[in-house]
C-alpha cells in the first residue's frame, strides 16, 4: 500500500463522520450504570423508564435468570475456550437445545454465540448450488448478510427478493424459480415472523399455503416474535394457530424475550443440525456460547413455560401503550406486536426527539437512514412485561411535551 493509500483512511472516515454530526445523524451510546429492566439508571441523566430493550418478558433482571446465570459461572467457570467440536460442548449445552427443541416442540435445535451467527450459519451449511432463496425484502440484517455469504460461497445457488408481506409478488418469485431450469434443487423461502422496524407480522399460514403449492422450504427467524407472540409465547406461528412443525426451521435469539443475555439457534429437523454441526462455519471456528448465558437462557425459557401469563402481561401493556400514544396525536404502526414505531420520517428529527425524550426521563430511541430507508426515520417503542401503567404513562406525557 502506497503512503497516500494510508494517509486516506484518516482523512475519509473523518469526513463520513463529520458528516454525520453536522447532519444530526451521529449516533450516541448511552451508558447504563445498573440492570436493565423496566427502568436503567443512565450516566447523567439518572433513573429512566426504558422503552427500547428486546427485554419484552422482563427476564433479563430476573432473580431465577440471574441466578442461573451465577451457578453457570461457578459449575463451568467463566469460559469453554474451544469451539463446540473439540472441546466446547457442554452438558449445559445440551440441556439448553433440549429445552429450545421441546419449546417450539420440534425435533431438535443448535445453539451459536448470536442470532446473527445462527443466520450466517444456516445458509451457507443448509442451501446448495441448484437451490434459490426467497427473502422479504424488509427481512433483518443479518438474514440477508447470510444470504449473501451463501451465495458467494456456492456458485451456482441464487437468490431474489420479495415485496415486502406481498404474496402475489412471493408467488411471482416461486413461479419464476419452477420455471427456472438452472434451479434444480430445493427453494428456501425466508421471513421474519415479526420485522424488527415496522413491528409488522408476516403472514405465516399464505406463505406457508405457497411453500406447500410450489414445495418450497420455510425458514422464520422469530427474534422479535419468541416469547411475545402467541397466548403462550411460541411465537407468531402460535399467533396464527399454526404448529410449530409447520415451518420447517426456525432461527432464533436468546438475547431478547428469552433472557436478553445473547446467543441464538437454529430449530428444526434432526438431519439439519446434524449438518450444522459437521459443516457449518461458525460452529466449526467459532467458541461456544459461554456457559452462564446457556444456563440462564435455559431458565428464561423454564419461566416461560411456567408463567405465560407474563406473554398475557405483555400483551395488555402492548395494548395500552399503542392506544396511549395514539391519543397524544402520534401515530404508530398498526399491529399487535411488542414494536410500536412512530413514523417522523427525517432522521435528524428523530435522534432529537429521542433526546429530548430522555431529557424527560424516558429512554426511546430514533432510527434513521441506514437502518431505515431514507424517509422513514422513527422513534421505536418497545413495550416489556416488566412495565406498570405508570411507566407507559409516563411516555405519553414525555411525547405531548415533543415540539411536532
Ligand atoms: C430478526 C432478527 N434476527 C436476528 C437478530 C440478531 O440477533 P442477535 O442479537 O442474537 O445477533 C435480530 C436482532 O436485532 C433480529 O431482530
Amino acid at each position: 500500500m502506497t503512503m497516500t493509500a494510508a494517509a486516506n483512511f484518516p482523512s475519509r472516515t473523518n469526513e463520513i463522520l463529520e458528516s454525520l454530526r453536522t447532519s444530526g445523524q451521529l449516533k450516541h451510546l448511552q451508558m447504563i450504570e445498573g440492570p436493565m429492566d423496566a427502568t436503567v439508571r443512565i450516566r447523567g441523566k439518572g433513573e429512566v423508564v426504558c422503552l427500547c430493550s428486546n427485554n419484552y418478558l422482563g427476564l433479563a433482571n430476573h432473580p431465577e435468570v440471574v441466578e442461573a446465570a451465577h451457578e453457570g459461572i461457578r459449575k463451568y467457570g467463566a469460559g469453554t475456550a474451544s469451539v463446540r467440536f473439540i472441546c466446547g460442548t457442554f452438558d449445559c449445552h445440551e440441556k439448553l437445545e433440549d429445552r429450545i427443541a421441546q419449546f417450539y416442540g420440534v425435533e431438535a435445535s443448535y445453539s451459536f454465540t448470536s442470532c446473527w451467527n445462527a443466520n450466517e450459519a444456516i445458509f451457507p451449511t443448509l442451501c446448495e448450488a441448484g437451490d434459490i432463496i426467497i427473502s422479504d425484502e424488509l427481512n433483518h440484517a443479518s438474514i440477508i448478510d447470510g444470504i449473501r455469504l451463501a451465495v458467494s460461497i456456492k456458485k451456482g445457488l441464487l437468490r431474489t427478493v420479495y415485496r415486502h408481506g406481498d404474496l402475489s409478488s412471493l408467488r411471482e418469485k416461486l413461479t419464476e424459480a419452477r420455471s427456472n431450469p438452472a434451479i434444480t434443487g430445493t427453494i428456501w423461502i425466508v421471513t421474519d415472523g415479526v420485522f424488527s422496524m415496522e413491528g409488522d407480522i408476516a403472514d405465516l399460514p399464505g406463505i406457508r399455503g405457497l411453500c406447500d403449492e410450489f414445495g418450497a422450504l420455510l425458514i422464520v427467524d422469530d427474534s422479535h416474535g419468541t416469547g411475545v407472540m402467541g397466548a403462550t409465547g411460541r411465537g407468531t406461528h402460535e399467533h396464527w394457530g399454526m404448529p410449530a412443525t409447520k415451518i420447517d426451521y426456525f432461527t432464533g435469539t436468546l438475547g431478547k424475550a428469552l433472557g436478553g443475555a445473547a446467543g441464538g439457534y437454529i430449530a428444526g429437523s434432526r438431519l439439519a443440525i446434524d449438518l450444522l454441526i459437521q459443516r457449518g462455519r461458525p460452529t466449526l471456528f467459532s467458541n461456544a456460547l459461554p456457559c452462564s448465558v446457556a444456563c440462564s437462557a435455559t431458565k428464561a425459557i423454564e419461566v416461560l413455560m411456567r408463567e405465560p401469563q407474563r406473554v398475557a402481561k405483555l400483551r395488555d401493556n402492548v395494548e395500552y401503550a399503542r392506544a396511549g400514544i395514539a391519543a397524544t396525536g402520534f401515530s404508530v404502526l398498526k399491529s399487535s406486536t411488542a414494536i410500536c414505531p412512530i413514523i417522523v420520517h427525517d432522521t435528524a428529527k428523530a435522534i432529537a426527539m429521542s433526546r429530548r425524550l430522555l431529557d424527560l426521563g424516558v429512554f426511546v430511541i430514533g432510527f434513521g437512514f441506514p437502518v431505515v430507508p431514507e424517509g422513514h426515520a422513527r422513534l421505536r417503542v418497545q413495550i416489556s412485561a416488566a412495565h406498570e401503567r405508570h411507566h407507559l404513562d409516563a411516555l405519553f406525557t414525555a411525547l405531548k411535551k415533543l415540539d411536532r
